[in-house]
C-alpha cells in the first residue's frame, strides 16, 4: 500500500502513475500492513501536520518514505519533510521528487515497493 498526502495535486498525480494500491491519509487512518509513505513538504521543510499525526500512530508498518518538494525553496529545506521522518523513525528515504519528479523516480519507487513492501505482506 502507498499511503499519501497531497495538497495541490503533485503527489496524487505521481501516485496515479504508479499502478499500486493506495490510500490518502485521513484523520484516524490506521494501517496493519506494510506501506510506503508519500508526503509533500510544508512550511520551511516541515512535515504536514496530518502526516506527522498519522506517522505517530502507524510508523511501525512504514517500510520507506517518498517525499515531494520544490527545489526552488533551497537545498537546505528541499523535501526536508522526508529527511525528518526518515531520521525520526529510522526508515529509509526511497526517493525525493522535485514537484512531480521524473519517470526514473517512478521506476525506483515501484521497484522498491515490489522488493520491500508487496512481498512481505
Ligand atoms: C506553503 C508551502 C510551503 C512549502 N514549503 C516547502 C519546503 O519547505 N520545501 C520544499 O521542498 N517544498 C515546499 N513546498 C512545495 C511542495 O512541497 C511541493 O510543491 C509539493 O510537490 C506539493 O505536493 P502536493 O501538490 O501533492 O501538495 C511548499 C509548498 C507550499 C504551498
Amino acid at each position: 500500500m502507498i499511503v499519501y498526502a497531497s495538497r495541490t495535486g503533485n503527489v496524487s498525480f505521481v501516485v496515479s502513475k504508479l499502478n499500486l494500491p493506495n490510500i490518502e491519509i485521513n484523520e484516524g487512518l490506521q494501517l496493519g500492513t506494510p506501506f510506503l509513505l508519500f508526503t509533500y513538504t510544508d512550511g520551511l521543510g516541515d512535515i504536514p501536520s496530518q502526516v506527522a499525526r498519522f506517522m505517530e500512530q502507524n510508523n511501525s508498518f512504514c517500510r520507506g518514505i517518498i517525499v515531494s518538494g520544490n527545489s526552488n525553496f533551497g537545498h537546505h529545506v528541499f523535501g526536508m519533510a522526508g529527511d525528518k521522518l526518515a531520521a525520526e523513525y529510522g526508515i529509509p528515504l526511497v526517493c525525493k521528487l522535485d514537484l512531480r519528479g521524473y519517470p526514473q523516480d517512478y521506476e525506483k519507487i515501484v521497484q522498491f515497493y515490489h522488493q520491500q513492501v508487496k512481498e512481505v505482506v
